[in-house]
């Protein structure tokens, strides 16, 4: 499928505010990719497909399950076959133990592209074009300390993927 047709079908469904963040992603996705060396077409797909199974009601919106709806879409709805984009979009919520690039390069695009505002962004982005394991985790230790302030329930993935990446430092 070409991305005309891949974003035609992808506006349609999750609405222009998230879409614009989706193409944003995308972009994001494939200058990390230059950066980091990795196939910039891949990365661009998977930045671009990232959300797609997101639902544009925020009520409805589960964040720990539409990276999976996302995932299964974008094979079943988009054609992909290629199983690093298809892991990419899967753990770009939570992350996992032994990240390839661009799983990294779609988890850290998702949180730096141009339409994100929020205390601590600009540092990521610094960090994101240095190290993108530090990226991750400073991500990482964000989340989890906002989601602590607010008594959320903690992401046992994501302490998981925190604490990996600082064994392996
Ligand atoms: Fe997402
Ligand atoms: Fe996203």
């Amino acid at each position: 499928m070409n991305y005309d047709r891949m974003k035609e079908i992808l506006e349609s469904s999750v609405g222009t505010k998230l879409y614009n963040h989706c193409l944003s992603t995308m972009e994001e996705a494939g200058k990390l990719a230059r950066i980091y060396g990795v196939d910039e077409e891949k990365a661009k797909i998977a930045g671009l497909l990232h959300d797609c199974g997101k639902s544009n009601n925020k009520e409805e919106n589960d964040n720990l399950t539409h990276a999976g709806t996302s995932a299964m879409l974008a094979r079943s709805v988009y054609n992909i076959d290629d199983e690093e984009i298809i892991n990419a979009i899967l753990y770009h919520t939570t992350g996992r133990e032994n990240m390839t690039i661009l799983e990294k390069i779609i988890f850290i695009a998702d949180k730096i592209e141009p339409n994100r505002h929020y205390e601590g962004v600009e540092d990521l982005r610094r960090i994101a074009y240095n190290n993108i394991d530090d990226a991750l985790i400073n991500a990482l230790e964000s989340t989890i300390e906002y989601v602590k302030r607010r008594n959320q329930e903690l992401n046992i993935e994501s302490i998981n993927t925190l604490r990996f990446l600082k064994e392996k430092k």
